[in-house]
Order: C-alpha cells, then structure tokens, then sequence
C-alpha cells in the first residue's frame, strides 16, 4: 500500500528540539482491505500520520505501527482481519522475545465501526480500534495508545472530518501516480437488506464543493490527470454550487470538467435511484467523463429487488441504462451480483441471467449472499443452501466472463486514447488506461507517464489488450 516517498521535514524547523514529533523516525505499514473508499482513506491516514512523523514502510516486519484499514461487506472479508491479527500477534510475541523494539496495532476501517470494543476483548494485540467517522482523531488516539491506554474510537460525530485531515504534500500525491481517487459523499441511506454499509458508514454526507474543487486543484497541480469521483452512493452527492444554485453529481462534473490539467473524470460507486438527468446528460456533453459506469443491480428478479430493499424494478434498470447509452452509445456498463440471496429460486436466478444478456456487462463483481450480522436480510427466511450458491454463482461467472471477453475483441482494431500510467513488465514498454478501464500495453520510445496517446488496438488477452501507437 503505502510506496510513498516523503519528506517528512519539508515543513518544519528540523534543528529545534521542541519540534520533535511525537513519533519522529518510526515506521508505519497500512493494509487495505474493501473498497476504493477504504484506499482512499488510507491515503488520508498515512497523510495524516506523516505529520505525525511515521514514515511508510512495504513490510509489517519493518514496522512500529500496523495499521489495518479492514472491510465488514462479507463473512470472509471481516474473518480476514482476525487471521492478519493472529499473524502481528506472533509477530509481536517474537519481536518482543528477541529483544526488538514495541509493535503497536490499530484496526480502522468497517470492521472496525462494526465490532468496535469486541476486537480488543478477541485480539490482545491490537492497541487501537477507530471507526472511519473518526480518522480526523487519529494522531490524538495514537498518543494515547503510546501511553498505554487501549483506545476505542467509533463515535459517530458532527465534525467534518475531511475538514480536520491534513493534505497530501505535493510529492506525495505524484507518488501516487498519475490518477487519483477523491471521496466527495460517504455513507448511505438506503439500507439494502443484505448490506452493513449504512451501520458500518453512517448517513449520507455530502463534502462541501469549495473543499472538493480545492482537493481537485492540489491533485491537478501534482500532475494528477485522471480524477474518480467516489461515495458508497456517489450519485446522492449533492451540494451549494459556486453559481449559487444546489447542484448534483452532474453538475459537479460539469465543474471539474472546465478544470485545465483534468483529463478524465470517472465516478463510482452509483446506485440506479441517484441517476437524475443531469447527470445522465453529463455521459453526453462531457468528453472527459469516461463512457464507463459502474451501476450495480445485484439481482435480475422483482422479487428480489423487492426483498433487497433496492426500490427499483429490474425493467426501471434496464430502461435507465438504455437512456443512458442513448445520448452516449459507446458507454460500457459494469455491474456487481448477489446470488443465493434469501428466497431466490432457480427462476429468480434465471432472471438475474437474462437480465445479464440484456444489459451486456464489459466487466462486473460477483458474490454469495453472505448473512451479516445485524442486517435484515439475516433474519429472512429461506436462506439458499452453500452448494446452490456457489453452482449459481459459477454459472453466473461463466457468462460474465464469457461478456467480458467478447468486450474486449469488439476493441480489437479500433483508435483509443490511453491515459499512460505505468512502466510495463518489458523494456521499452508502458502500460496505459483506456477509457474503459482496460490495461493497454504499448511498446512507446518518446511516450511517458502522464501523457494520453492515440493507439490502435491490436490484440485482446483476458485482462490486458495490446496496441500500437498511431
Ligand atoms: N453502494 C454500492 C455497493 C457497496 S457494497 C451499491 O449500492 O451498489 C459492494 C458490493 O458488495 C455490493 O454491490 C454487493 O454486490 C456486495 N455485497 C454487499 N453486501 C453483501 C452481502 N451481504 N453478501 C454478498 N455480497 C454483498
Ligand atoms: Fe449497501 Fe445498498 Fe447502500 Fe449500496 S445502496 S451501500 S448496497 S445499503
Ligand atoms: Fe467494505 Fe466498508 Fe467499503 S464494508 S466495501 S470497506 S464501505
């Protein structure tokens, strides 16, 4: 995760004593499990613990404080976090019997939320439990800690905490690379019945447009090109405009857009009630919106979408989707699945799948229903045996995949712009991003990274395609 360079005396009066950070000269290495909202908040956390004075390491081994940034969607992501947490324990034990220096542990993140003070009764490693509400707390939690208290931080407050969290030096964002995630909402209001995010995050909140517009500018004046918008409901973004008037995601990325250094703007995670027609017209007017949308239904049957608590019908989302493509015909839809949701027949299923050869996904997540605690859906009746999910979701990926493929040969041949991220495995190659998020592989002698290059595909692999540069 953290690969960051930093200087962490850029800012201070390095010769005066006084000045000493609290944890000058220490390390810290930050794992990140779940969402691009958890990556992005672990940028925050080691921005904010860079003034702090820890400086990021590759390896837990090489740490004084290991921080895991953990997700609570599903069984197996949240059993995930205990098993790391028995590794630092042994870790600690052998560190601390070899006569090594103190290991601390903090877990952030949505297991965090959800199972606050429980992790520090089950792991007598961990030093400090903060929720994702509280990040702007961290370095006064972390003193704590280092005092020996064992902290639990999980309040949900009325500050703003992306107010309190310090920005990202210039060096730092650069070596993020050349795209860059900002949070504009966070939370959500819509309480799926199979989901823990509305617990686990909270309300909807919405960032201020003078914060975002700021954020923005700092990304594009370090070279950041490429900007995805993000929320667990990103299109409930709402907010004053600087015309004054209230705006919509749509209107903030007609904003963005006239952003100078911004070359393309993408968004997610959205939810089909959200898409309101500004923002539909954005996928029309605005050629840095990247014609790629990532608009989950989760399931092909009303009645499911019905017990999901997902208060459209799979006719609505389709409709949306045709509408939407309508005024930008080269749009690719990706998508996310539940299958074996409670109550979920064999025909229920085959509705998913033929929704699926309705909608054609370019690429799409898929998931067994897994029971959360604490959420509705736990509590319904006719949960779906393991041997059928996982025969459901088998199929369901065979045709997903088979979809995915077929995408990436209709590119075969055609002229793209790619947005040049990284170096390639070979020599003398680069890999670049194409508007739909295809890794593009070029052989470039004068390209660098940064710059958007005209290609022309020339093969599809499943997960990468090749091209030349015209
Ligand atoms: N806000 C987004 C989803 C966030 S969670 C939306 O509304 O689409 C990411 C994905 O995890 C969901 O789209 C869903 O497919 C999956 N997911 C959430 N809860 C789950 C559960 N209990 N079991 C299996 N998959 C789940
Ligand atoms: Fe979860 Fe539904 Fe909210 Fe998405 S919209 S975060 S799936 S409750
Ligand atoms: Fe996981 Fe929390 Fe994201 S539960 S998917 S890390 S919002």
């Amino acid at each position: 995760m953290s690969k960051i360079e930093q200087n962490i005396t850029a800012d201070q009066d390095a010769t005066s004593a006084n000045n000493a950070k609290p944890a000058e000269g220490q390390k810290v290495f930050i794992k990140t499990f779940g969402c691009q909202m958890n990556v992005y908040d672990s940028e925050r956390m080691s921005d904010a613990l860079a003034k702090d004075g820890y400086t990021p390491t590759d390896t837990p081994e090489d740490a004084d404080l290991v921080l895991l940034n953990t997700c609570h969607i599903r069984e197996k992501a949240a059993e995930k976090v205990y098993s790391d947490l028995g590794r630092l324990n042994q870790m600690k034990k052998k560190r601390m019997d070899e006569g090594g220096s103190d290991l601390m542990v903090a877990v952030a993140g949505c297991v965090a939320q959800a199972e606050g003070e429980e992790i520090i009764k089950r792991s007598p490693v961990v030093n400090m439990v903060i929720g994702p509400a509280t990040y702007h707390q961290l370095p006064d939690a972390l003193g704590r800690a280092r005092k020996g208290e064992r902290v639990v931080e999980t309040e949900f407050t009325e500050d703003d905490k992306f107010e309190h969290l310090p920005k990202a030096e210039k060096k730092q964002i650069r070596s993020r690379g050349v795209t860059a995630f900002l949070t504009v909402q966070e939370g959500c209001d819509k309480f799926c019945t199979f989901c823990v995010v509305p617990y686990t995050r909270g309300a909807e909140i919405s960032r201020p447009v003078s914060q975002l517009l700021s954020e923005a500018q700092d990304l594009v004046d370090a070279g950041v090109r490429e900007i995805t918008l993000l929320g667990q409901n990103v299109n409930a973004w709402h907010g004053k405009g600087d015309d004054g008037r209230e705006w919509g995601l749509g209107e903030l990325l007609h904003r963005l857009s006239d952003m100078e250094g911004i070359e393309r703007l993408r968004y997610t995670t959205s939810h089909p009630r959200d898409m309101d027609a500004a923002l539909i017209n954005a996928h029309r007017d605005l050629d840095k919106l990247m014609p790629y949308l990532h608009l989950p239904v989760q399931a092909g049957s009303d009645k499911i979408l019905k017990a999901m608590n997902r208060r459209h019908t799979r006719d609505e989302y389709i409709k949306l989707i045709a509408r939407i493509r309508e005024g930008r015909p080269d749009l690719a839809i990706s998508g996310d699945f539940i299958v074996g949701f409670p109550g979920e027949t064999e025909d229920d299923f085959e509705d998913t799948l033929d929704l699926i050869r309705q909608v054609k996904y370019a690429q799409a997540y898929s998931f067994k229903y897994s029971p959360r605690p604490g959420t509705p859906g736990a509590d319904f009746k006719d949960h779906v045996p393991e041997d059928v999910k996982a025969d459901r979701l088998k199929r369901l990926q065979a045709l997903l995949s088979e979809q995915q493929l077929e995408f990436a040969e209709t590119c075969v041949g055609k002229d793209m712009d790619i947005l040049l991220e990284k170096p390639g495995r070979k020599p003398g190659q680069l890999i670049g991003r194409s508007p739909w998020l295809q890794s593009v592989i070029i052989d470039a002698k004068d390209a660098k990274i940064g710059d958007t290059l005209r290609v022309r595909i020339t093969k599809a692999a499943p997960y990468s395609l090749m091209a030349d540069v015209i």
